[in-house]
């Protein structure tokens, strides 16, 4: 077993608070154990920048376990034929359930990565920072042997395709929730991010102020918060009725939403009746 944290980790801390739950105490640190094939995986993308961060400061233990010290006999094995014939190997039941038999705990939350799990978002990504020991289980292969999905609380997919091991999407739920432990990163940048208000974020601009003749909208430059926040919440609101529509379906919004929402709407159609006309208009020449 191996734990990933790396005191090497370059980007500079950022200012921010001592961790705390979310009803203001301290908290322990968040610890997550990684049962793989592929031990090796974890280390780079768990050991940098913010996850790495994220464990030298002491708010989550990453353990990586290699599987196969749980394998069975002289060769250690994991995984065999699929009954009824068919290709590719299929994990065996017995290495996971001495593996769990070991690190299960009575607050555990055992997570199996699968392309027919649960679509793993935001939302469930805040329920898993709230927890305080998960397991995830790495399997390769075809998959696993259908008795595991009973020794497992939650199955993950994180999107409609498949990859080769449940390491990526391991990666992926341990990033995402790393980041969203208090104290891993300012609070603001959660709060106004993508989906955690429900909304795509706004857009984004740095420095030069023009570029290739494109400039920074004028509010942006103005130094007036408010309209700053207006702006803001408006491009939002734009950009999520533009990309990911299904993201405002039964959503309440606010009324000050709802007004900037009826502005956007009315500024959609317009710029598709200009687009009309001019097409109309190029039609007749
Ligand atoms: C090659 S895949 C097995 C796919 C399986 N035969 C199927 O058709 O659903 C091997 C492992 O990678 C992981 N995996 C692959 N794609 C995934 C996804 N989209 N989300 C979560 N886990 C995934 C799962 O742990 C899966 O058991």
């Amino acid at each position: 077993m191996a734990e990933v944290g790396s005191p090497e980790a370059t980007e500079p801390a950022a200012a921010v608070e001592a961790p705390a739950a979310s009803d203001g105490t301290a908290r322990p640190p968040l610890e997550i154990e990684i049962l793989t094939l592929f031990p090796g995986m974890f280390t780079g993308p768990l050991g940098e920048s913010i996850p790495g961060r994220v464990q030298t400061r002491g708010l989550a233990v990453v353990r990586v376990h290699d599987l196969r010290q749980w394998g069975m006999g002289r060769h250690k094995t994991v995984d065999d034929y699929t009954y009824g014939g068919g290709a590719g190997m299929v994990l065996r039941p017995e290495p996971v359930a001495e593996a769990l038999d070991v690190l299960r705990r009575p607050d555990s939350t055992v997570i199996l990565p699968d392309p027919g799990g649960e679509v793993f978002a935001q939302p469930r990504a805040h329920d898993l920072a709230e927890r305080s020991h998960l397991i995830i289980l790495c399997p390769r292969y075809e998959g696993v042997d259908e008795r595991i999905r009973s020794m497992v609380d939650l199955e993950l997919s994180i999107g409609d395709y498949v990859l080769s091991g449940g390491e990526i999407p391991a990666l992926v739920m341990v990033d995402t929730i790393m980041r969203l432990l208090p104290g891993a990163i300012d609070a603001e940048s959660t709060a106004e991010e993508s989906f955690t208000s429900g909304l795509l974020e706004y857009p984004q601009y740095t420095r030069p102020a023009e570029f290739r003749g494109v400039t920074v909208p004028s509010t942006l430059t103005s130094g007036h918060h408010e309209a700053v926040r207006k702006w803001r919440l408006k491009e939002a609101l734009r950009r999520t009725l533009g990309r990911r529509p299904e993201l405002l379906e039964g959503r309440a919004l606010t009324k000050e939403e709802a007004k900037l929402m009826g502005e956007v709407r009315a500024e959609v159609r317009a710029e598709a009746a200009d687009l009309e006309g001019n097409d109309t208009g190029s039609a007749a020449k």
